[in-house]
């Protein structure tokens, strides 16, 4: 016996201390233990960590159960893989016992490595399944059983008292609503997440969440009570006072599992046992705020103690449960806090406070005051030239929450069931001093991993990765929404495809993502025509917009690339035909020249355009180039399921699409009909003209460029790809000098103006500080930031190879020759007019840029500098990938790593192509320290 137990000590501290191979991260459907799945293969991923370099898994075996017990002692397993020889270490599909609805399965994993190690099994990590089949909805769809006040529609409130006779063992929640909902149980908010049950298109997908809500259950008497609001069901969505998009009434469906220690269960469902009322939430939309009255709260509401006697049943109504679906998002959560950083009053006598950045969220209020007074705030993004609270931008949405006292003491309110947009708010009836201790603005948004950081020598490119960020921050919350504060806050589809690639770089958006396009798909009109908006509120008509309804097949290939997972490609693939379908049928001898489009949105455009100088771009010429984007989009994807009919089929439509731009937009020596940035940018970018015509055309690009001072002119649709066509045809210096333009159209530009996040236009505030239109003026829209892929993609230089996606193959090619071009030759007619001078401030070049990413394989690093004339590039490369540096040098010889020369690696760095400008070379993971000399 002692002996035996020596046995399995030794082999334990073994284990823990001698094992060179780890793992850790261990995912289910790109989650840490979800709840609530219904997809009936899950697939797992997991991580190796090893301290040594050039680790790569060989092998893997994977158990599961229902018990993490069963587990450990390797007894009714699930799935039992065996030993599996194969690198595969992210996205592998269970293919065991078919799962079943609401159980929870444990899991765990272990690894080989091809140094001979062996892991140690991993911790047990766990999914659990949501509902399989729509029978499994036991529980009525109830709504508010009283009159209901239809001017202000006041929240419902619901609630339900039951026994639970026996001691729980557990206790699970499955619930959604026709509207926000916020549940409790025994007075406690069953959980951290707001805006739930979310946004997507909800006559045919309504998604539904689940919770383990064992602690907030008792044996004995428990309360269960559930708010209801407006939100994007019925609340006021798009223009013109349109409400009630998806219907007018509110109602939920709850069915909570409460399973005894004895085996036992009950169902505890919504039905027509519940009571209904209305409580301190007297009006909530999303535009336009909330209000509180806090002496109509039911004190107690959702409590056993409270008595409910005074409340109305409930209606049970009928819904077919066919569109319910469980949810594939990250729920939207609090996250960074801000106190106030100045508290003022404006010129015009406005009590105002600044939080210091434009977020979205709300402000939380603590506050003491007698019954009946009544706090008013206002959110607003930015202050007028003067100084004052600006709203015009907002157009009718309010963004207003109303506060009122029930005199208890120290109050605390935070709304419920809206969301607004905002860097300052305009307090009105506090009672008493406004002191810092009374306002915390709180950020909200859809709880999605933070992958990215990028930095640099330069403050401003610093500050413009920050507002990219917080612009992605602000607009992904639950869906990609053009802008987080006016009257709109819609999922424009064009906005999202552009900047859906740096959003991969800067958060994990693949299960953001895949939900929405799942509602790209299901809103996508039977011709095959994409919205303008996803979840289209805006009706049939408004769709097809090219660059916009391009959506379809953009985020599909582009999550491909960045997460490497081809199921979403599968999925989606119907939907990607069908859109190339519809702009194939719209065709004349392949020409796509009909139909309304956005076009390059935005573009440059000066107020006093009488030289006729706006960068416009014919809308078809684009159309024809993004048709060919989505069909070699459409061909990859094809490639990648193997769908052999289909590549031959749209490779044979692809080569008419470009003879047939030919023909239509260029002249013989290789003119664009419009001689704009955009257009030059598109053809290129997307391989428009045969290799004989690309050089000149590129050319005219640069020209045009230094026409106009070295400025961008680009709208929503060229400016995502500008600097790579820059960088592709050796203009590198080209595009660093746009970058680093201070002066507007430029991405600096706002940085200079105080800009905290992205703007919608390239001077949402002029250089003499007065506003652009109030027609479209937002502070906050992400699609400008859609450089940040070119700066983690080129400045930083990682990325992944194409044969490989996901980051299994690496590439890092960072471009350290930072130079801005010459500008002296700037002095030409456009640049006498506003804005056009130069503001680069010359001879400033970037001395370091580092930039760390987190793949599903680990952590990739690229940081390099340059000191007294001497480059260093610090690389770290995940266990179980490879990777290609490219080293500025045509001289391997003058590469060293650590100290050493590369050629006495002993084979752990292999030189794999020497250029007169660069040599590249292969290595496995590990973290390694480059230098040349
Ligand atoms: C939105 C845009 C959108 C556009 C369509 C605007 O109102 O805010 O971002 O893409 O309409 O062109």
């Amino acid at each position: 016996m002692k002996k035996c137990i020596w046995i399995i000590f030794i082999h334990l501290y073994s284990v823990c201390c001698f094992s060179q191979i780890q793992v850790k991260e261990l995912l289910c459907e790109n989650r840490n233990n979800p709840v609530g799945l219904d997809i009936r293969l899950p697939q797992l991923s997991w991580q190796l960590v090893s301290s040594k370099r050039n680790c790569m898994q060989t092998a893997y075996e994977i158990r599961v159960a229902e018990e993490a017990a069963d587990l450990v002692k390797a007894k009714n397993l699930l799935w039992k893989t065996g030993k599996v020889e194969s690198d595969q270490s992210v996205h592998v599909s269970y293919s065991g016992k078919s799962l079943q609805s609401g159980k929870k399965y444990y899991w765990q994993i272990k690894v080989w490595d091809n140094k001979g190690n062996v892991s140690a099994w991993s911790q047990p990590a766990y999914w659990q399944m949501g509902f399989l089949n729509v029978a499994d909805w036991k529980a009525q769809w109830i709504k508010a059983g009283y009159d209901e006040d239809t001017l202000l529609r006041p929240s419902p409130i619901f609630r339900k008292t039951f026994t639970a006779a026996k001691k729980i063992q557990s206790a699970t929640l499955f619930i959604t609503s026709h509207g926000l909902y916020e549940a409790f149980i025994n007075g406690k908010r069953i959980s951290d997440d707001y805006l739930t049950p979310g946004f997507t298109s909800f006559n045919k997908r309504l998604q539904y969440q689940l919770y383990d809500v064992t602690k907030y259950l008792q044996q004995g008497n428990n309360a269960t009570g559930v708010a209801l609001g407006n939100g994007w069901y019925r609340g006021n969505l798009a223009w013109e006072g349109k409400k009630d998009v998806y219907g007018n009434e509110l109602s939920l469906i709850y069915q909570l599992r409460v399973t005894y220690t004895d085996g036992t269960s009950e169902d505890i469902i919504s039905d027509n046992t519940w009571k209904s009322s209305t409580g301190a939430i007297r009006s909530s939309e999303i535009y336009h705020g909330e209000t509180i009255d806090a002496r109509l709260e039911k004190k107690g509401w959702n409590t056993t103690a409270y008595n409910d006697a005074g409340w109305s049943g409930v209606k049970a109504v009928s819904f077919n449960n066919s569109n319910l679906v469980a949810t594939i998002n990250e729920p939207v959560t609090k996250h960074e806090i801000f106190k106030p950083l100045r508290i003022f009053k404006t010129p015009a006598g406005e009590q105002v406070i600044d939080f210091g950045q434009n977020l979205v969220g709300f402000v939380e209020v603590r506050v003491k005051g007698n019954a009946g007074d009544k706090i008013q705030l206002q959110h607003a993004e930015v202050l007028d030239k003067a100084g004052n609270f600006y709203t015009a931008n907002l157009r009718t949405a309010r963004q207003l929450n109303t506060y009122i006292l029930n005199g208890a003491g120290g109050e605390y309110f935070e709304p419920h069931f809206t969301f607004q947009g905002f860097r300052y708010i305009k307090v009105e009836g506090f009672p008493g001093e406004i002191k810092p201790e009374n306002f915390t603005a709180v950020a909200l948004y859809s709880d999605m991993k933070p992958t990215g950081t990028f930095t640099t020598s330069n403050a401003m490119l610093n500050q413009l990765q920050h507002n990219i960020q917080w612009g992605q921050k602000g607009n992904f919350v639950d869906i990609p929404t053009d802008c987080p504060q006016r009257d709109e806050r819609l999922g424009w589809t064009g906005d999202a495809q552009v900047f859906s690639r740096t959003a991969s770089y800067n958060m994990q958006v693949n299960n953001f993502f895949s939900k929405w396009m799942k509602d790209v798909a299901a809103d996508q009109l039977p011709n095959g025509s994409v919205p303008f908006v996803v979840p289209n509120v805006l009706g049939v008509e408004s769709t097809g917009s090219t660059g916009w309804a391009d959506v379809a097949t953009v985020i599909p290939w582009n999550m491909y690339v960045a997460y490497g997972d081809k199921r979403l490609l599968e999925e989606q693939y119907l939907s990607m035909k069908a859109w190339v379908s519809f702009m194939e049928q719209r065709s004349k001898n392949d020409l796509w020249n009909t139909g309304f489009h956005f076009g390059d949105w935005l573009f440059y455009r000066p107020d006093d355009d009488n030289d006729g100088r706006a960068a416009i771009t014919d809308k078809y010429l684009i159309a024809q180039c993004f048709y060919a984007h989505s069909t070699q989009l459409l061909i990859n994807a094809a490639s990648v399921l193997d769908k052999k009919d289909d590549i031959k089929k749209y490779t044979e439509l692809l080569q008419k699409i470009k003879a047939a731009f030919l023909k239509e937009y260029v002249t013989p020596n290789g003119r664009l009909v419009s001689g704009s940035q955009t257009a030059y940018v598109l053809a290129l970018n997307f391989d428009m003209l045969p290799e004989n015509l690309r050089a000149t055309a590129a050319e005219r690009l640069v020209t045009n460029i230094k026409d106009y001072s070295h400025h961008l002119t680009t709208g929503f649709l060229g400016t995502p790809y500008l600097c790579h066509v820059l960088t592709r045809f050796s203009y590198h210096d080209v595009a660093y000098t746009l970058l680093m333009q201070e002066t507007y159209p430029s991405w600096l530009y706002p940085v200079k103006m105080g800009a905290t996040t992205i703007w919608e236009r390239w001077d949402g505030q002029k250089p003499d500080s007065t506003f652009q239109t109030i027609g479209m003026n937002s502070f906050n829209h992400y699609a400008y930031g859609a450089i940040g892929d070119w700066m983690y993609r080129v400045l930083a230089g990682i990325d992944t190879d194409k044969e490989a996606t996901g980051y299994k193959k690496i590439i890092i090619k960072p471009y350290v020759d930072g130079k801005i071009v010459n500008t002296a030759d700037n002095n030409n007619e456009w640049s006498k007019l506003p804005g056009l001078n130069s503001g680069i401030q010359h001879g400033k070049s970037l001395s370091s840029v580092a930039a760390d990413l987190q793949t599903y394989y680990g952590k990739i690093s690229s940081h390099w500098k340059i000191e007294d004339g001497k480059l260093s590039l610090a690389v770290e490369i995940p266990a179980n990938t490879t990777a290609v540096i490219y080293l500025p040098t045509g001289k391997p010889e003058a590469i060293k790593e650590s100290g050493a020369s590369i050629s006495n690696s002993q084979g752990s760095i292999i030189i794999k192509e020497k250029k007169p400008d660069y040599t590249s070379v292969a290595i496995g993971s590990g973290k390694y320290q480059f230098s040349i000399e």
